[in-house]
């Protein structure tokens, strides 16, 4: 195992790229077992998830070659095994989005429950009522979804909850259903429409794209394409705030600002300059100290709840009061507990964080526990006096490609040590 160590107090400064989006490299991995012919995806992150769904798909009957850094050929056209395991199920959640696929193409899919993780026990339901609705025939016994059917048929669909992967399970399950799909209350995360456009290039007709009504025609077949995944939108605000949390000015290079707007907003209210173009967002607190900023975490096109734990570490040390209420996942707030133990004035009240701004943070010996409040640490761990010590690295690196790399760039002074 790994770990962090953090000398902190420096202000970051430089320029940083970030990576393709794992929240939608991640669908349109699985979307490779709809085509009848290999998929090659550009600037795909180098992540422990995109590997983990990689040997999912391996396991499976895929086969795949990684061409470049960030150039994955995946052919899962002919899947021999229709069953996605539980031992590699309960390492990534997401492989959930086997499910909707295998049914389509194939007609059968056995998938584990993905069970819970630290941020909350993560029900699968509205996936699978939805794809009932579509005409699966689904059994939940011995920790498996068994689904099977002669045929999808289109639906009409609505979801109570909005659900990122629920909507982008129907949507792929959809492709190759006989008639028209149309799905109420869709999420409208980025991550879907990237999916959707990939989608449509492979041969699907989905309309209603970036909003909350999507409409799927099935057609017979699909094709794999060569397609180009979109900027990580969470990856890209994390070091916007370890900017800001360190009082420093960098650039954020093969970003989309566009789809930052909730972000960039809270941002500006901290006091930091901001700057955009077409594909770059320039951070600039010119020394200041940031201010504190009440946030409340929501579906897209409002704040994300992944960067809820990485804007409670810039309010510890913010000048003043603020609140940050989590309203998607029910137990997001690992982090506080560690953030308390460096300094941090914060009382979690229901699925409300009370916080006081304090000076600053002193470093401590913490433990990582998923992979949004691990970077939480990390930008604690940058803004304190003294060294910061994070164990368990292994759920960064589901996210953040070397992130230690990308934030030595930009002038930390951080390390990776082996256990
Ligand atoms: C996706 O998770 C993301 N993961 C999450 O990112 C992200 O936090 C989340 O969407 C919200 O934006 C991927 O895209 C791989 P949901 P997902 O279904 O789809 C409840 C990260 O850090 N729900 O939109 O699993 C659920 O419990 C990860 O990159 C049901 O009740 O989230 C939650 O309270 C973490 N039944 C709410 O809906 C269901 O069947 C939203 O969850 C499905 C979800």
């Amino acid at each position: 195992m790994y770990k962090l160590v953090i000398q902190g107090g420096k202000p970051l400064k430089g320029t940083v790229k970030v990576a393709g989006s794992k929240n939608a490299s991640l669908p349109i991995l699985f979307a490779s077992i709809l085509a009848d012919t290999p998929l090659t995806l550009n600037n795909t992150p180098q992540l422990s998830d995109i590997s983990t769904t990689l040997r999912l798909l391996m396991s499976m009957g895929a086969e795949f070659i990684l061409e470049s850094d960030s150039s994955l050929f995946v052919d899962s056209s002919t899947l021999t095994n229709l069953v996605a395991d539980y031992d590699l199920v309960k390492t990534m959640r997401a492989s959930i989005l086997a499910l909707g696929p295998m049914l389509t193409k194939y007609g059968k899919a056995k998938v584990s429950l993905p069970g819970g993780c630290a941020i909350g026990t993560r029900p699968v339901n509205l996936h699978l009522q939805a794809l009932e609705e579509l005409g699966a025939t689904i059994e939940v016994k011995n920790g498996y979804i068994y689904a099977e059917t002669k045929g999808l048929l289109g639906a009409n669909i609505h979801f109570d909850q909005i659900s990122v992967t629920a909507t982008e399970n129907v949507i792929m399950a959809a492709t190759l259903a006989k008639g028209t799909t149309t799905i109420n209350n869709a999420a409208q995360e980025p991550e879907v429409s990237d999916l959707c456009h990939c989608l449509n290039k492979m041969g699907a007709k989905i309309t209603g794209i970036n909003t909350s009504i999507i409409i799927i025609k099935g057609v017979e077949k699909l094709e794999g394409v060569q397609y180009s995944v979109c900027p990580d939108r969470i990856e890209s605000a994390t070091y916007l705030v370890a900017a800001a949390i360190t009082r420093g000015s960098i650039t954020v290079k093969n970003t989309n600002p566009q789809v930052m707007r909730a972000v960039l907003g809270k941002l500006i209210e901290i006091g930091a300059d901001i700057k955009t173009d077409k594909s770059s967002i320039t951070l600039d607190m010119k020394g200041k100290r940031p201010k504190a900023v009440n946030i409340k975490t929501s579906t897209y096109p409002n704040f994300p709840t992944d960067m809820q734990a990485q804007f409670t570490a810039l309010n510890t040390i913010a000048e003043g009061h603020s609140t940050i209420t989590e309203n998607i996942f029910e137990n997001r707030f690992m982090h506080i507990p560690e953030l308390t133990r460096m300094g941090a004035e914060l009382t979690l009240e229901g699925n409300t964080v009370v916080c006081k701004g304090v000076k600053s943070l002193t470093g401590a010996h913490l433990m990582a526990t998923d992979l949004r409040a691990s970077a939480s640490l990390v930008l604690a761990g940058l803004a304190a006096t003294g060294t910061t010590t994070i164990e368990r690295v292994y759920h960064l690196d589901r996210g953040y490609e070397t992130i230690e790399e990308k934030l030595k760039l930009l002038g930390a002074s951080i390390e990776r040590v082996q256990d």
